[in-house]
């Protein structure tokens, strides 16, 4: 009798190290990241070969990748259950870039915003890798034959490119990558700065009061909630007209569970004091044992290298299944 094995669907998603991450990071991201365990087979990468198409220094870039590592399983990413590993380690990434990228046309490259934007920030180093990396990304995900990627509402043009070159290949050389699907969080998709709310949160920001980081103590984390910029009348609700009043509330529907019509009812009538003080608590206190296992951590290092040393081996094993097929596909002599 034939048995058909289903394999739970992947999920495939990173970070890069090139600065600390931030509330927006755990919000858009990683807070999904740990929901989606249990359903799904995740591999979770730190992505340091993106972090080097703009200027790292290398003994920061070393600490950070590790920093980046143990806040994923700071946050609860579970080495038994998901696969954790650096980049760099699985060649197979740079491997397949360099397939893709003679199967990407420039037109579609220059049309990225991430690119438009960098290339204005570091207008003394638009170098090549900054204008591929689109390429590198979509190598990250249909190396792993992913069927989700969740991130922030800022990765979506980059997911929507990797969709696009995996369906151009699968047509030109027969079917060969799963095309991925965005995962988006309901809330917290989108988070913005505490100081200029109509900007991304970004750890970039020059005002550290605009950005929370996710190993901020409570204190500061409290006081930058305090300093968050709000608007000339003192209704809390959620609107276009109030961008700082909205992002707060969608700062605490997406710590709290809550919908923002919920939390919009819960401060009604509220001071935006006591409002902000209670978000500022709120979000104070869903990182505090984040900061505590990530000082744990630290403390052991070859627990740290035995996972992702596991992890790239496991993550080698499914990039060689496909690279392989990529090879033959398009017309490598097999080894
Ligand atoms: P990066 O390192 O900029 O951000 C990591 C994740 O955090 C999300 N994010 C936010 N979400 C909500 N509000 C914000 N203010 C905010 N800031 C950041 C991002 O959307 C992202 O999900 N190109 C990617 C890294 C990458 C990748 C991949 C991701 C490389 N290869 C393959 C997924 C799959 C990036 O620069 O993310």
């Amino acid at each position: 009798m034939e048995q058909t094995i289903e394999r739970k669907k992947r999920i495939f998603s990173g970070m890069q190290p090139s600065g600390e991450l931030t509330l927006g990071n755990y919000l858009g991201a990683l807070k999904n990241w740990i929901k989606l365990q249990d359903e799904y087979d995740c591999m979770y990468a730190v992505m340091d070969m993106h972090a080097i198409t703009v200027r790292q220094d290398p003994a920061e870039l070393r600490r950070r990748s590790l920093d980046v590592l143990k806040q994923y399983m700071a946050c609860g990413v579970d080495p038994e259950k998901s696969i954790l590993f650096i980049q760099s380690h699985v060649p197979a990434h740079a491997e397949l870039a360099w397939v893709l990228s003679c199967n990407t046309q420039m037109g579609e490259l220059s049309r990225m915003t991430q690119f438009k934007d960098k290339s204005r920030k570091h207008a003394d180093n638009i170098n090549a890798g900054l204008f591929t990396y689109p390429v590198l990304m979509a190598s990250d995900i249909l190396l792993y034959q992913a069927d989700l990627v969740p991130v922030g509402n800022d990765q979506l043009q980059h997911i929507e490119i990797t969709r696009d070159v995996a369906e151009r290949f699968n047509h030109r050389y027969s079917d060969t990558f799963t095309v991925p699907e965005p995962f988006i969080g309901k809330s917290g998709a989108r988070v913005m700065s505490l100081q200029s709310p109509e900007n991304k949160m970004s750890k970039s920001d020059p005002n550290p009061n605009g950005f929370i980081l996710m190993l901020d103590t409570e204190d500061v984390i409290i006081k930058k909630f305090k300093r968050a910029v709000t608007d000339s009348d003192s209704e809390i609700r959620a609107g276009e007209d109030k961008p700082g009043i909205t992002n707060l509330l969608t700062i605490y529907a997406a710590v709290s569970g809550k919908t923002v019509d919920e939390a919009a009812k819960e401060f009604s009538g509220m001071g935006y004091g006591t409002f902000k003080q209670a978000v500022g608590e709120a979000v104070a206190a869903e990182l505090a044992p984040v900061r505590k296992r990530f000082d744990e951590l630290s403390k052991d290092k070859a627990y740290v290298e035995e996972v992702y040393t596991k992890g790239a081996e496991m993550a080698s094993r499914i990039a060689a299944k496909t690279l392989r097929k990529v090879y033959k596909k398009v017309g490598f002599i097999g080894r």
